[in-house]
């Protein structure tokens, strides 16, 4: 029995998520769709030592955002896609994450679809549940929580997205992550305490999750934007709300001398569960 079909074909596109920052999470597929790509059109998320595993003569295309500067439309990068593989190239659409949470690789698989271009999905380690994982926070424990909620605090135009439900998310979700937040912070804590989630409830802020700079802030949603103020914590970044992320100072292995920990109280509250 074939285990892995590692055959990237001429005149394909694979859309390939990298994982949030670590090659380590590389998935196999990942890995040698990368070595074998003729040309490689990457987002901002992607770091050098991932595109560092390319041959030498592969072709690398930027078409990510940085900063406010005007960048390359998805239409555009639909097209090169499109165009790419029509030239019979092994075409690798490499992204952060998983292409298919908040990557727009829903988008690049229906263009590809319609456009008759064979293609390949190949799912990556979301920075929701992967960063998760480095900061300590596990995304979901027994004692705390029987769901998770994903939320991006962006619109498919860059607006804050109207159809985020925060009466009910505010009621029901044990656990929220949310993509995108760090710049929002202070609007999502707002929805969330004007519905009445405890402004004393913790949330950690993730920022770089499974890198070298990754670091940890955890706070309150009253007190984290004043914390924000205090420390430099850049994008990319995630927002943890719900009790589960009073278990990172217990169990952050990866970076602990860059987490800021804010919640003195947090400790006194791991005491009244038992864990062992
Ligand atoms: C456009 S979304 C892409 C999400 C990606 N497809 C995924 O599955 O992780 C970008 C957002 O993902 C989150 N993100 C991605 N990589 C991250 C990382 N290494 N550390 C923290 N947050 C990250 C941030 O909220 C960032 O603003």
């Amino acid at each position: 029995m074939q285990l892995f079909d590692f055959k990237f074909n001429k005149g394909t596109v694979w859309l390939v998520g990298a994982g949030p920052g670590d090659p380590g999470l590389l998935t196999l597929l990942a890995y040698e769709s990368i070595k074998k790509a003729d040309v490689i059109f990457y987002d901002a998320l992607l770091n050098d030592a991932i595109l560092s595993l390319a041959k030498p003569s592969t072709e690398l295309v930027f078409v990510g955002k940085r900063g406010k500067k005007k960048s390359i439309n998805q239409l555009e990068i639909n097209k090169l896609l499109i165009n790419e593989a029509k030239k019979n190239k092994r075409v690798l659409r490499l992204k952060g994450g998983d292409p298919f949470i908040f990557g727009r690789g829903g988008e690049e698989a229906l263009s590809l679809k319609l456009s008759k271009i064979p293609y390949k999905i190949v799912p990556g380690a979301t920075a929701g549940i992967a960063g998760l994982a480095y900061a300590g926070i596990p995304a979901t424990h027994r004692d705390f929580n029987t769901s998770i909620t994903f939320i991006s605090a962006y619109g498919a135009g860059g607006e804050k997205p109207e159809t985020v439900d925060w009466n009910s998310f505010s009621k029901t979700s044990q656990l929220i992550v949310i993509y995108m937040g760090l710049e929002r912070i202070n609007w999502v804590c707002s929805e969330l305490i004007k519905r009445g989630r405890d402004i004393n409830e913790n949330i950690a802020i993730i920022s770089n999750a499974t890198k070298q700079n990754q670091k940890i802030l955890i706070s309150t949603l009253k007190k984290c934007s004043k914390d924000l103020d205090k420390n430099e914590i850049d994008s990319p970044a995630l927002l943890v709300i719900g009790k589960n992320v009073l278990l990172s100072p217990i169990l952050n292995w990866y970076r602990s001398d860059k987490s800021i920990n804010f919640l003195k109280e947090s400790e006194k509250k791991y005491e009244q569960h038992n864990f062992i």
